[in-house]
């Protein structure tokens, strides 16, 4: 089982890694073979709009950091997606980060029922954190989760909401979304006793 999780917050300690990573070391703890990628630390410039993916080749022809990053993608079972929401959108890392995943689409894709090039049954975990409340900002998951289906990701969902910029009061706060998290990694990921329960049932 290999998971990639593209890590899209400046901060390495800040709400969305802690939620992401939590995820990460309960998938690692269940012999998941895990790639971090924190964006802020990578050097990468966002699709140049070339069009050559959708004429000449199925990659990306832009070399850089995420070259990498973007093959990791297609060939994981488990991918996590995560941001904060900066500007009432994700934050420009993962923008750039997520326009160069343009590669992903097969050029006929308006028509084409299989309009992605990533291998179907994958799962995405989609994790944005917000200082707003719940009702704010619901566009951006319906956007990205609507691209990462079209990608052919099953996506689950972490949003956590009225986190703050000060990292002595998301301790607390971040609780319930750092359990999702590791439950939702318990579910995709059993244990070899789990599975012989699920079998079982
Ligand atoms: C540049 C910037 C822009 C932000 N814009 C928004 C926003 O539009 N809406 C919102 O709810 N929170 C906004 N926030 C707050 C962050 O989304 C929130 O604190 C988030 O949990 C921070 O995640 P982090 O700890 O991973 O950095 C913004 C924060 C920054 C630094």
């Amino acid at each position: 089982m290999i998971v990639t999780a593209i890590l899209g917050s400046p901060r390495k300690k800040g709400a969305t890694s802690t939620i992401a990573q939590s995820f990460v070391e309960e998938a690692e703890s269940r012999g998941a073979e895990v790639k971090n990628y924190f964006l802020h630390g990578m050097d990468y410039k966002g699709c140049q709009g070339c069009h050559a993916c959708k004429s000449k080749t199925e990659d990306c022809v832009m070399k850089d950091d995420l070259t990498a990053t973007l093959e990791d993608i297609k060939t994981s079972d488990i991918v996590v997606f995560a941001s904060p929401v900066h500007y009432w959108d994700v934050s420009g890392q993962f923008k750039s980060f997520f326009d160069r995943t343009w590669s992903f689409v097969k050029p006929d894709y308006k028509t084409n029922p299989e309009p992605s090039r990533v291998q179907k049954g994958k799962k995405a975990v989609l994790v944005l954190s917000q200082a707003d409340m719940e009702d704010v900002h619901k566009d951006v998951y319906e956007k990205y989760s609507f691209f990462l289906s079209m990608y052919g990701f099953e996506v689950y969902l972490i949003r956590a909401v009225e986190m703050q910029n000060d990292a002595s009061r998301i301790t607390e706060a971040i609780k319930p979304y750092t359990t999702k998290a590791r439950e939702i990694a318990a579910q995709m990921i059993p244990k070899d006793k789990e599975w012989a329960e699920r079998f079982d049932s």
